[in-house]
């Protein structure tokens, strides 16, 4: 059974490898043992019989949320655990921001059909934002109506 679980010690390996297998600049184990202690972000990772299976973040900032990574290792894709976790960032978000958003290459097309599967909108491209190889990156934003949820808050 896969279980979403949060950022732990002993799962930061695993997700350093994955990011290693999916990224050409990859954040390191330590990059993520630091994320365990920084207020600003949450992990979701996906986890069956303590192997872990993908993993996605996000900074919470002033009521604005950044997808930082989301990834899941090339054995486990397409059986819906990125939709599944994405969903549980989103989830999280929308009690604490009025958007969420985040950068992806123009040529991620997997990636992009995720995002726009899950509500994403693109606004714009930010020009030679990757490198190794240089890329633009499509903006992504999904906004919240927080105006509509503070209402039905009253
Ligand atoms: C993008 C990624 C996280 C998707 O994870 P996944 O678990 O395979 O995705 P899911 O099985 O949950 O698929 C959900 C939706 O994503 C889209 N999608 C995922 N893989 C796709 C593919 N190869 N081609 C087209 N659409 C795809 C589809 O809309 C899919 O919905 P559907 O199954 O109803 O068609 C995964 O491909 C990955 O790890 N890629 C490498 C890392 C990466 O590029 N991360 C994004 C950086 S911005």
């Amino acid at each position: 059974m896969i279980i979403l679980d949060t950022l732990k010690p002993e799962y930061a390996l695993q997700v350093a490898e994955i990011e290693k297998a999916c990224f050409s600049l990859p954040w390191s184990e330590d990059a993520f043992m630091s994320e365990i202690d920084n207020p600003l972000a949450t992990y979701v990772v996906a986890v069956e019989d303590e192997t872990v299976l993908g993993f996605a973040g996000v900074h919470i900032i002033a009521g604005e949320g950044y997808i930082t990574n989301i990834a899941v290792c090339e054995t486990a894709r397409r059986c819906g655990i990125g939709e599944m976790m994405l969903k549980r960032i989103i989830d999280i978000c929308k009690s604490k921001c009025t958007f969420v958003t985040l950068e992806v290459r123009v040529s991620n097309t997997s990636a992009i059909s995720l995002y726009e599967k899950l509500g994403f909108e693109t606004l714009g491209i930010r020009k030679n934002f990757y490198e190794k190889p240089t890329e633009d990156a499509v903006i992504m934003t999904l906004n919240f109506n927080r105006e509509e949820s503070d209402n039905d808050a009253v």
